[in-house]
């Protein structure tokens, strides 16, 4: 009984361990050296691997040390030569709240992003950009941190080899 129990736990804590570590996938700073807004400590995807036809919910940890009152988040994907957007929300719709206060942690919660492919490129680059919108009439957002990042995608050979 007793070992069971504790293989029990075993379980639990593996499973507690692993399957975010399943979710996470490399990223980078855009600017590669990081930003004074603040930190982002992980990027997680779900499902993972993506498959597709399928819209993923991307998430964004992450530690701030400046605020943001009014602000949104921006989804662009490159491929090859182009960068183009995919989506914008508002940091009221990703965020927990819609300002982020100064020494905080963060999350970012993306759902359902309609990525977009295609067909002659199969490297595709995806950046979140947390835009500050709070700088005044006459100025236009300022990006304040940036991630990018590949997107695992179920291997399309597998899936044509499958459904022939
Ligand atoms: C990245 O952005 C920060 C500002 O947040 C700046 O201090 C730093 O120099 C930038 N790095 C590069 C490589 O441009
Ligand atoms: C936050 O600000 C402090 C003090 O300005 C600085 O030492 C630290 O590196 C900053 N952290 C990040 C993640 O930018
Ligand atoms: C982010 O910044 C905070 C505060 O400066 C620090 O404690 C934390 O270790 C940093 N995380 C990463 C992933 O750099």
């Amino acid at each position: 009984m007793e070992i069971l129990n504790v293989r029990h736990l075993l379980i639990l804590l593996a499973s507690l361990f692993f399957l975010p570590a399943l979710r996470a996938i490399d990223f980078e700073y855009c600017n590669k050296s990081g930003y004074d807004f603040g930190n982002v400590s992980r990027v997680e995807v779900s499902r993972n691997p993506v498959e597709l036809e399928e819209y993923p919910t991307i998430k964004i940890f992450g530690y701030d040390n400046k605020s943001i009152d009014e602000g949104s988040v921006e989804v662009h994907v490159t491929a090859g030569e182009t960068t183009h957007m995919m989506e914008r929300y508002t940091l009221c719709v990703v965020g927990s709240e819609c300002a982020i206060a100064a020494g905080t942690n963060f999350v970012l919660v993306l759902a359902e992003v309609p990525l977009k492919y295609i067909e002659e490129e199969s490297k595709y680059v995806y950046s979140v950009r947390l835009m500050d919108e709070d700088v005044g009439d006459s100025q236009e957002p300022v990006l304040r941190m940036c991630v990018e990042f590949e997107i695992p995608i179920v291997d399309l050979a597998l899936v044509s080899a499958e459904s022939s």
